[in-house]
């Protein structure tokens, strides 16, 4: 375990499915760091708005119940040993929030100003000590603009949507390869364009397209960056 003079904050942005969160996850476990996974944060408010009729079947989103019903909505991580879920109002919504109905309905809910400014302010608030590995789409832009380290993940379409149906798959969830593709494609598309707080990488974030390698390379890609920045603080 780090020091706590040593602790700092990571930083993990990039596309959806990128492989980003594996790779934040198994950082955070090599230092003994928090891992805090932003994007559940975004699915567990859409699986709450899907819940209570505050979404049409045709994708409509009904923003003002959204912001009304944001003081109702608390969102935690239960962490057991390795594994960490993502707990909505005191339920383990871990598996449902993973689903491709919830994929499909998450970026328009990230989109909306109001969401993003609640959930920014707990992610804030998680950081205050440090010792943290957050990934997401805005953290080294928006949330921790002063994060000591920020990368930037990417990779080809095509790549990730292949990783997201074995990942699906893998859960028992039956997807095709075409479903997902158009699925990623929209979400990178509405991500990017959106007005508030739009994915971009951070001028400071050091870039890694993952296409081609493997878990175990970027990995070892990622504490070697971390342990270069910690060498040079
Ligand atoms: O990383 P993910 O696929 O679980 O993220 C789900 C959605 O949440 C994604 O489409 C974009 C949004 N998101 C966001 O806007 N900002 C974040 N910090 C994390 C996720």
């Amino acid at each position: 375990m780090m020091q706590d003079n040593h602790s700092i904050i990571i930083a993990i942005d990039g596309y959806s499915s990128s492989g980003k969160s594996s790779m934040a996850r198994q950082l955070a476990k090599t230092i003994g760091y928090r891992y805090i996974d932003s994007g559940a944060m975004y699915r567990a408010v859409t699986l709450y708005a899907m819940r209570h009729d505050l979404i049409d079947a045709d994708g409509t989103v009904n923003t003002a119940g959204v912001i009304n019903a944001l003081p109702d909505i608390k969102i935690d991580f239960d962490v057991n040993g390795d594994s960490q879920s993502t707990v909505l109002n005191g339920e383990n919504v871990e598996r449902e929030i993973r689903t491709l109905a919830v994929s499909n309905h998450v970026s328009p809910i990230a989109a909306i100003p109001e969401v993003r400014h609640a959930l920014v302010k707990m992610q804030q608030a998680m950081g205050k000590r440090k010792g943290i590995v957050m990934d997401g789409r805005d953290i080294g832009t928006v949330v921790f603009p002063d994060a000591e380290m920020k990368v930037f993940c990417d990779a080809s379409a095509d790549e990730r949507a292949r990783r997201r149906v074995a990942e699906l798959q893998a859960k028992g969830e039956a997807v095709t390869f075409e479903e997902v593709l158009e699925n990623v494609k929209k979400r990178d598309y509405i991500d990017e364009n959106r007005a508030e707080s739009p994915l971009r990488c951070a001028e400071d974030a050091v870039r890694l397209d993952n296409s081609s390698m493997s878990i175990p390379e970027q990995n070892q890609w990622l504490l070697n960056l971390y342990n270069s920045i910690l060498s040079k603080g």
